[in-house]
């Protein structure tokens, strides 16, 4: 198979876990005879620093010649002086989302045994590690409802205004993915909502069971209160399967999950939508999802896992290589079951850096 795949490295930590990570998927596409053909791109501040554009053309050009995205993180302080609307993550991570229309985002939580200690839960909580995954609607909501705006008030003061709207429609598809993934994994689906209080939750509650009731019998479904499912997280983690919830409060329990989890740095995701690529699979944008970690970039210090692991769902969901990625998932495993950490998710664990970490999930490629 011929790959073909926009790197978007961006800021801070982003260029430097990408390094780590682009060896171990030449590897793993090399032993399996396939070509991977790759160019960098600039995204986020890097693009408002060489571009003037925090989504160059040129960005959008390649990612749209491209089978899937390879992104890394954007923003930082930086650019924290540019208005709300042209900073780095709202100008181009967001646009990007909505231009593919990748409505679907999945991020996996896997605490595995060997990981507890990085975990803040007590490990008599979670004796069989974690293993669970979000799916979070990634294109409506207050991400990207209209009116957005701030404006000053006849009476002097100053109104904020975020926009919360659904379609049904947009539930219905995303309600898909989420029956998809159940059905893969436990059959047990827990959809968030805050319908005790929000309009759009009635409309996604009542949505969401009355398709699954039509569709997929199999499935057991049941619902949440988004405060209740925050606490539960905590509480409870292990009972956890397919978590699924709109963009704003999926942004929020994703983060949960993933320190759950033991770190930011092994959160990784994939955005997909209907848009399928050259091979006839999903186009998709994969990255991770913890951020830039402007305090430790610069440092070889950032955890490299999340974005090996994106290499991997994409490996999986835009080219159907399910055994180069479960190599790659595999080796990852293995390093951290070595007692191998970087700084930022060893709560106390041994710590090497992001090269080493890179170099040693490397050396584990069966
Ligand atoms: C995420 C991030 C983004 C989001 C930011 C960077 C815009 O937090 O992917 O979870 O809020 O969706
Ligand atoms: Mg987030």
């Amino acid at each position: 198979m011929q790959l073909k795949i926009a790197i978007l490295p961006g800021d801070y930590i982003g260029p430097e876990v990408m390094a780590a990570a682009l060896p171990i998927l030449e590897a793993v596409l090399a032993k399996g005879g396939h070509s991977l053909e790759y160019s960098f791109h600039d995204i986020g501040g890097a693009g408002i620093d060489n571009h003037g554009k925090a989504l160059p053309d040129s960005t959008l050009a390649a990612c749209q010649a491209a089978d899937a995205i390879l992104f890394g993180s954007v923003g930082g302080p930086k650019w924290e002086k540019l208005p709300p609307a042209a900073q780095p993550e709202r100008a181009s991570l967001l646009p990007l989302r909505k231009h593919f229309k990748l409505f679907a985002n999945v991020r996996p939580g896997f605490l595995p045994p060997a990981l507890m200690d990085a975990s803040p839960i007590r490990p008599d909580r979670i004796p069989n590690g974690i293993d669970m995954v979000c799916i979070r609607e990634l294109t409506g909501g207050l991400y990207f409802g209209q009116p957005k705006q701030t404006s000053a008030l006849d009476d002097g003061d100053v109104e904020a205004v975020d926009t919360m709207v659904y379609r049904k429609s947009e539930i219905l598809r995303i309600a898909d993915v989420a029956i998809a993934t159940a059905r893969a994994r436990g059959k047990r689906l827990l959809s968030v909502d805050k319908a005790n209080v929000l309009e759009c939750s009635v409309l996604w509650r009542k949505t969401v069971s009355e398709h699954v009731a039509a569709t997929a019998p199999d499935i057991a479904l049941s619902h949440m209160y988004v405060d209740n499912a925050a606490m539960q997280l905590v509480r409870d983690p292990a009972a956890f399967d397919v978590i699924f919830t709109e963009n704003m409060f999926g942004d929020i329990l994703s983060d949960e999950m993933a320190v759950v989890c033991g770190s930011l740095g092994m959160l990784s995701s994939a955005s997909l939508g209907d848009i399928t690529n050259r091979h006839g699979q999903p186009f998709g944008l994969y990255e991770p999802a913890g951020g830039s970690a402007p305090d430790i970039a610069g440092q070889n210090k950032a955890n490299p896992c999340a974005q090996i692991l994106s290499a991997a769902l994409m490996l999986r969901h835009s080219f159907g290589l399910n055994a180069e990625a479960d190599t790659i998932d595999a080796a990852v495993k293995k390093t951290i079951a070595d007692g191998i950490r970087t700084g930022d998710i060893a709560f106390g664990g041994a710590s090497v850096g992001t090269k080493e970490m890179g170099a040693a999930v490397l050396e584990r490629l069966a």
